[in-house]
């Protein structure tokens, strides 16, 4: 079977296209390198530099593929709010433009890349998807977007798909074969490791006065290996099965005390931290439920302990003399 990875230069998608090759899939890539690294791309698979708002990129593409994992977007909700239109046009006119071209071509299978963020405020948890839907940012929006389109318009002209919801994506291959970090982080890990290595000097811990056990933010982790593994099978259920949408978390949550604490540990290094004021838009407490994916592709996660999260990402963050 042959899978193209839209995005497969990125974050997630780098480690997406090792899963899929490990299993033996023939993989074509499509990415911008935007945001992605191209030196994260396994050499197995073929490259295509080009964009998904561009027909002409997605047709070349598509060639000979027989499912689509779409992965190419922009995902930092802070700079969402200060520059929508640049969500609305890569996450939301590019996606439609795969889609429909993949129609006209005749290809029918499609995994999305979702997210926890179509929830916005938790009205409950652990979060499983009966969760209203109500995102609080632009990028979370655009995720629910796609995601209505895809019920509304795309099932009518054939498109079987599979949206799959992430929490918290962190940590590295296990095998250490994605080498390059991303660029300019945002989320908590990446930014731990970064003043664990010295590239920036400290970090800021958004808010201690939260309802949490320690009074800080709780998140639900899940390793990019474990969302990996998560896409081949559905890809899998997606050949006699009809659509469906699962959220992927790891179900447990932990603290930014708690990650600071582990990370401190492993790296033996001091990280300095400061309390500052609350981020506007975070919630204190996000874990998921991810009972449907365990029941309906057989899921789980394996890699998602704290230890191993932050462990395979100082494989690749530690600075060169720390490798002795
Ligand atoms: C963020 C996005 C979410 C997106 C996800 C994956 C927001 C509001 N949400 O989730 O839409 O799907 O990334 O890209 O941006 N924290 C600190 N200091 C930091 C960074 C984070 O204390 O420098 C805290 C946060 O307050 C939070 C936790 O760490 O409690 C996790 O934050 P982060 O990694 O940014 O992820 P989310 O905000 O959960």
């Amino acid at each position: 079977m042959k899978i193209l990875v839209t995005g497969g230069a990125g974050y997630i998608g780098s480690h997406v296209v090792l899963e899929l090759l490990d299993q033996g899939y023939e993989v074509v890539v499509l990415d911008d390198l935007s945001m992605g690294a191209k030196e994260n791309v396994d050499d197995r698979a073929a490259f295509i530099l080009g964009s998904i708002l561009s027909r002409a990129d997605n047709e070349i593409a598509l060639k000979g593929v027989d499912a689509v994992i779409h992965m190419a977007a922009f995902k930092a909700a802070g700079e969402s709010v200060e520059n929508p239109e640049k969500y609305t046009r890569n996450n939301v006119d590019g996606t439609l433009t795969l889609l429909n071209t993949m129609v006209d071509l005749g290809i029918h299978k499609f995994v999305f890349s979702s997210s926890a963020a179509v929830y916005g405020e938790p009205q409950y948890l652990p979060i499983d998807e009966k969760h209203p839907v109500n995102p609080i940012n632009p990028y979370g929006e655009t995720k629910l977007k796609i995601e209505y389109q895809l019920e509304k318009e795309f099932i009518s002209k054939g498109i079987c798909f599979a949206t799959l919801r992430y929490f918290n994506a962190a940590g590295y291959d296990i095998n250490g074969r994605v080498r390059i970090p991303e660029n300019e982080p945002n989320n908590l890990l990446p930014v731990v490791m970064e003043a664990a290595n010295g590239s920036r000097n400290m970090i800021e811990i958004f808010g201690d006065d939260y309802e949490t056990r320690d009074g800080t933010g709780v998140r639900d982790y899940i390793h990019v290996t474990d969302l990996a593994k998560a896409h081949i099978l559905a890809v899998h259920y997606l050949r006699s099965h009809p659509s469906f949408t699962v959220n992927l978390g790891s179900d447990v949550g932990y603290s930014v005390t708690e990650i600071l604490d582990t990370a401190r540990k492993i790296t033996e290094k001091p990280i300095p931290a400061n309390i500052s004021a609350r981020r506007a838009g975070d919630p204190p407490k996000l874990v998921a439920s991810s009972e449907k994916a365990k029941s309906l592709l057989g899921w789980k996660a394996e890699h998602s302990d704290l230890e191993t999260l932050i462990s395979t990402m100082w494989d690749i963050y530690r600075p060169a003399e720390a490798l002795v």
